[in-house]
């Protein structure tokens, strides 16, 4: 081949390959096999080898380059990168949406609903190439909303992000050379299992989720391993001469759609706080088959004029609002086991949490159920336990968590041979699972007893709550009333 032929051969070599990334990491649709891509990118590597002065820095043999020599460099964001304020509920929602149809006076308000993916915000910076189109030249991480750190190395290896864009497609939507687009690096569960299986077969702890593996990966100094992690980014946002561009948000979508950026397709228009409602609980419904996790929907006002004039409160847009779903989990530690006493004499054991925020309050107590139930998990007094809480749910403590950052607990409880409430001796019949005081007289019982007689879903006598059957059985009530079972 003559020098011109070669030239023109690794174009198109180029051109097929970046076409058939598109079509596998953007779109999902791949059109040829692994082995026909292979054959074209060997082919590619080989001319390249031959004519190193062909080489260029958009070439899809460039995704896994040297590794940063002095660690990430800081970079200041050219406006910040906020965080949301979050919603639980449907009334959350129709106080948000109150809100923003009184700030917005005659402006239009319509909602786009997005998946809340369950990432790294990371922002990515084009800039003019020599070719009239535009070349990635930094992918900055959020850090803290203001300074974030320069992994560029790493961002270029997934394969989602395009390292450049053709003059036609920037002159097609009129978008200026330097431009800036945000979005969510996730790792899909496929990957995340992977990882954890190779952890394990090098005696390492597995990672706690894949949130936690994204970060760690795109914070790794060594672009190879960064490749090989299969991390995706889902555009959201495109910022152009320092402002969101082009009109409004469902435009911007279109728009990264158009530039190759892969969007995230479960999105839609919504106006109405029933439909935000219905989009919420179908992304709930899709949740266990994405392959990546979500932890909520974001519901954004839609267009760029109304955005402007809500504004922004010290942290979060008031055009923008994440609904998290209740059902979550989270970490935290075992402080102490407290027994309580049941209208039935039944004892209970409490746990007593390290007070954390989960499914959208803040636990700090949780029911063990019973004695067998503390055996069977191996609850030790100073574990890390994973909490769990469902929409109204009481908190459950659904394991204890092991590895380098939640060291075990060291105490046995031992379950009291006398009841804590009147220290008479408590039984445990064959078969039971439940030890009992069988105090006829025990306050706890005669206190339970009252305030479940009062209790909303039984006589539902008001002025009857804690404070009142607190004192009754304190004082040794009677015992005539017919109320009084003890
Ligand atoms: S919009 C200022 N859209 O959620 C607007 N964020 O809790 C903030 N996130 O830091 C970003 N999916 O990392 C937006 N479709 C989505 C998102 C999303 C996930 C993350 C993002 C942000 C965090 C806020």
């Amino acid at each position: 081949m003559t020098e011109p032929d070669v030239a023109r051969r690794v174009e198109k070599l180029r051109d097929e390959i970046r076409h058939h990334e598109h079509l596998y990491y953007v779109l999902d649709k791949p059109a040829i096999s692994d082995a026909e891509f292979d054959a074209r990118m060997k082919e590619l590597k080989r001319l390249e080898a031959a004519h190193p002065e062909l080489v260029t820095a958009d070439s899809p043999t460039q995704r896994v380059g040297g590794k940063p020599a002095e660690g990430f460099r800081k970079v200041r964001h050219s406006r910040p990168m906020l965080s949301l304020d979050n919603a639980y509920s449907e009334e959350e929602l129709a106080d948000w949406n109150r809100r923003v149809h009184e700030l917005a006076g005659n402006l239009p308000v319509e909602y786009t609903a997005e998946l809340k993916l369950d990432g790294l915000s990371v922002a990515l910076h084009y800039q003019p190439d020599e070719a009239g189109g535009a070349l990635l030249s930094a992918g900055v991480t959020r850090g803290d909303g203001q300074v974030g750190e320069d992994i560029t190395t790493n961002i270029r290896t997934i394969r989602s992000v395009p390292l450049s864009i053709p003059p036609e497609k920037l002159q097609k939507l009129r978008l200026p050379r330097e431009f800036e687009v945000r979005g969510e690096c996730v790792m899909p569960e496929a990957a995340f299992e992977r990882l954890n299986e190779e952890r394990e077969r090098e005696g390492l702890p597995p990672a706690v989720n894949p949130r936690n593996a994204a970060a760690g990966t795109l914070r790794t100094l060594e672009p190879s391993i960064v490749a090989n992690r299969r991390l995706v980014f889902y555009a959201y946002f495109l910022l152009a001469g320092g402002d969101y561009w082009p009109q409004g948000q469902t435009a911007t979508l279109d728009a990264l759609t158009a530039l190759g950026f892969r969007v995230n397709p479960h999105r839609g228009r919504v106006d109405t706080v029933a439909a935000m409602m219905k989009f919420v609980a179908e992304a709930e419904k899709q949740r266990a088959t994405l392959g990546y996790e979500i932890d909520g929907v974001v519901l954004k006002v839609d267009a760029h004029a109304t955005q402007q004039r809500l504004g922004y409160t010290g942290r979060a847009p008031r055009w923008a609002i994440a609904y998290k779903f209740t059902a979550e989990s989270a970490v935290t530690r075992l402080e102490d086991i407290m027994i309580t006493v049941g209208r039935s004499g039944k004892l209970t054991p409490t746990a007593m949490l390290t007070p954390i925020f989960v499914g959208g309050v803040t636990v700090s107590r949780a029911t063990l159920h019973n004695a067998d139930f503390i055996e069977r998990k191996g609850l030790l007094i100073g574990d890390w336990v994973r909490v769990e809480r469902g929409g109204d749910v009481i908190p459950k403590v659904v394991e204890v968590v092991e590895d380098a950052d939640h060291p075990r607990g060291n105490r046995r409880f031992s379950y009291p041979s006398i009841c804590p409430e009147c220290g008479n001796a408590v039984v445990r019949e064959e078969g039971e699972a439940d030890w009992r005081c069988v105090n006829a007289d025990c306050p706890a019982k005669l206190r339970e007893s009252l305030l479940h007689f009062g209790a909303r879903g039984v006589m539902n006598i008001e002025g009857l709550g804690e404070p009142q059957c607190n004192n009754c059985s304190s004082a040794g009530w009677c015992g005539a009333s017919p109320i009084c079972i003890g």
